[in-house]
């Protein structure tokens, strides 16, 4: 059975009855900078538990609740350090989760049972705009994991949605088109829970960021904090993904642009900077299976910033699924 309503034109009004859909407990997958999401009502058990039954995630994997503006960071969290202030305010709307100590509006059945929530101000129209308008009708927030499968590519356009979910959502769901995600690897998330902040997931806002607006060290050393995409093997397309080599005959081959194509081998992306790398490689590695592909090989940018992001899901990538 295919299902779920795709909505290519987001009108005000089609955000509107998007919104309406999730405070009645539906679910809407939707765009944002970094990747789609499908997105319930966050205080709504049932809606959360129909998320974990589309993706097939096991349930004590905690979601990130996406807010429309950083003044209800309050409503979700207590007890929240200045410097998480500091990096919301610089960094909302924008590709940067906030873990910190939940209120009790962040309950078990969205947290995956864990004293603390996950929070996050999109940067993207049509996320926000369903946010504004969720909010308008008494929502408090929208939890939303990335729109896939677990264990598979994330989303980065209204089509992947379809193609990782159409089968697992119900004919009332619905699917907001908002085009390609801008950022393209998910948000860099960040433990607030202790006198310094702590990157658990690596993205588009770095370490030197952080510290810079915050003015101070980020943690390094190991925690126990569960991050399920930090599980070993994440973000896996169906083709093997080995990393580093030379590609041969017939497998696929993604790279930065000065590298060269060996003979008969299937290009499937030449980004010319690392900012188009994290754009494409999702699509790339989609692209890869779409072709039937046994390998496709990458060769990862280097450097620190979002190509640490890109390496961080590409090592998880190439464990398979
Ligand atoms: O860019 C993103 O973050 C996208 C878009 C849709 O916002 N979302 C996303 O969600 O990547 P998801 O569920 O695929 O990955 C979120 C990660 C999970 O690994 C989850 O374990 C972690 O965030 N997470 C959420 N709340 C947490 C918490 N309270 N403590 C620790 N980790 C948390
Ligand atoms: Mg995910």
């Amino acid at each position: 059975m295919t299902s779920g309503e795709f909505v290519s034109n987001c009108t005000a009004d089609a955000l509107t009855t998007a919104a309406q859909l999730v405070k009645d407990g539906g679910l809407v997958a939707f765009p944002t900078e970094t990747v789609y999401g499908l997105g319930a009502d966050a205080t709504n058990a049932a809606a959360v538990a129909r998320i974990y039954q589309a993706k097939g995630r096991p349930a004590d994997h905690p979601l990130i609740v996406h807010i429309h503006s950083m003044q209800a960071i309050g409503e979700w969290a207590d007890e929240i350090p200045d410097y998480a202030i500091a990096l919301a305010r610089n960094f909302w709307p924008g590709p940067m989760t906030l873990v910190l100590k939940r209120s009790i509006l962040a309950e078990d059945f969205v947290t995956g049972g864990q004293p603390t929530v996950g929070l996050r101000v999109p940067d993207h129209v049509v996320a926000l705009a369903l946010l504004s308008a969720f909010e308008k009708i008494g929502g408090k927030g929208i939890a939303a994991p990335s729109a896939n499968r677990f264990g598979h590519v994330s989303p980065t356009t209204a089509d992947a949605v379809r193609e990782e979910l159409a089968n697992y959502l119900a004919p009332t769901d619905q699917i907001l088109d908002g085009g390609s995600s801008s950022v393209g690897v998910e948000s860099t998330i960040i433990d607030c829970t202790s006198t310094a902040p702590r990157i658990l997931r690596p993205g588009a806002i770095t370490t030197e960021m952080i510290e810079e607006v915050t003015g101070l060290k980020v943690l390094t050393e190991a925690t126990d904090i569960r991050v399920s995409g930090s599980l070993e093997n994440h973000y896996a397309p169906s083709a093997t993904v080995e990393l580093n080599r030379t590609p041969i005959a017939t497998e696929g081959f993604i790279a930065l642009a000065e590298f060269e194509t060996p003979e008969s081998v299937i290009r499937l992306a030449s980004p010319k900077t690392v900012e188009e790398f994290a754009r494409v490689i999702y699509s790339a590695l989609r692209e890869a299976d779409k072709k039937g592909l046994k390998t496709v090989v990458v060769q990862e940018p280097t450097g620190n910033g979002l190509a640490l992001a890109i390496r961080d899901r590409l090592l998880r990538a190439s464990k398979g699924r």
